[in-house]
């Protein structure tokens, strides 16, 4: 049976961080209309938190994906099971997501959008476990480095399950 083992980031640590990248992007895009796109379903408390630190006109709008996450198959391999709204043509697009592990979905994934020819396209992840990457990607803006150990809360889940935990905490599989 699994139990949380350790409590990573601690809810104040993530409130702080989130406001700081929330005023980053606000300074960033000063003038801009960013369409922030939530990858379904483990950036959505993430996604929530920081839409409301960022000062600026934002269109928001949702995603599901699903990577075959296998090394051996190029990385252009990401199924849409749930496409965005409206065309990104000419848009300043924020790609939302919860943790970048393989890089698998986000080197996928941006490849994808940039196809359809965006004015800017970039990448903010709450987490990032740099030592488990398969394929090179990096964020623009990444929350807070993680160690290699399974992660949950704050959207990210085990089987479904501890989404709703205000903090990250390790989860051990024993
Ligand atoms: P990647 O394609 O390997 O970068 O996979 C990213 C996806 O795997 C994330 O969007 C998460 O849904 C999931 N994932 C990776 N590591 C963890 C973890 O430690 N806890 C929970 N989910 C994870
Ligand atoms: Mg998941």
């Amino acid at each position: 049976m699994e139990r949380i083992e350790k409590i990573l980031i601690t809810k104040e640590q993530i409130q702080e961080r989130v406001k700081q990248m929330g005023e980053q992007i606000t300074k960033d895009y000063e003038g801009k209309e960013p369409y922030m796109v939530c990858i379904l379903k483990g950036s959505i408390v993430f996604f929530a938190d920081l839409i409301r630190n960022v000062d600026l006109p934002v269109v928001v709008d949702t995603m599901v994906v699903s990577s075959y996450g296998n090394s051996t198959i190029s990385s252009g391999n990401v199924r849409v099971k749930k496409d965005l709204a409206e065309d990104i043509a000419g848009r300043d697009v924020i790609v939302v997501e919860d943790i970048i592990d393989s890089g698998h979905t986000l080197s996928a994934l941006t490849k994808l959008l940039r196809d359809r020819k965006p004015s800017s396209l970039k990448v903010v992840t709450f987490l990032d476990k740099p030592s488990r990457r398969k394929v090179q990607f990096e964020g623009d803006y990444v929350g807070f480095k993680v160690p290699d150990e399974f992660v949950i809360g704050y959207g990210l889940d085990y089987d479904e399950r501890y989404r709703n935990l205000p903090y990250v905490g390790v989860l051990s599989l024993d």
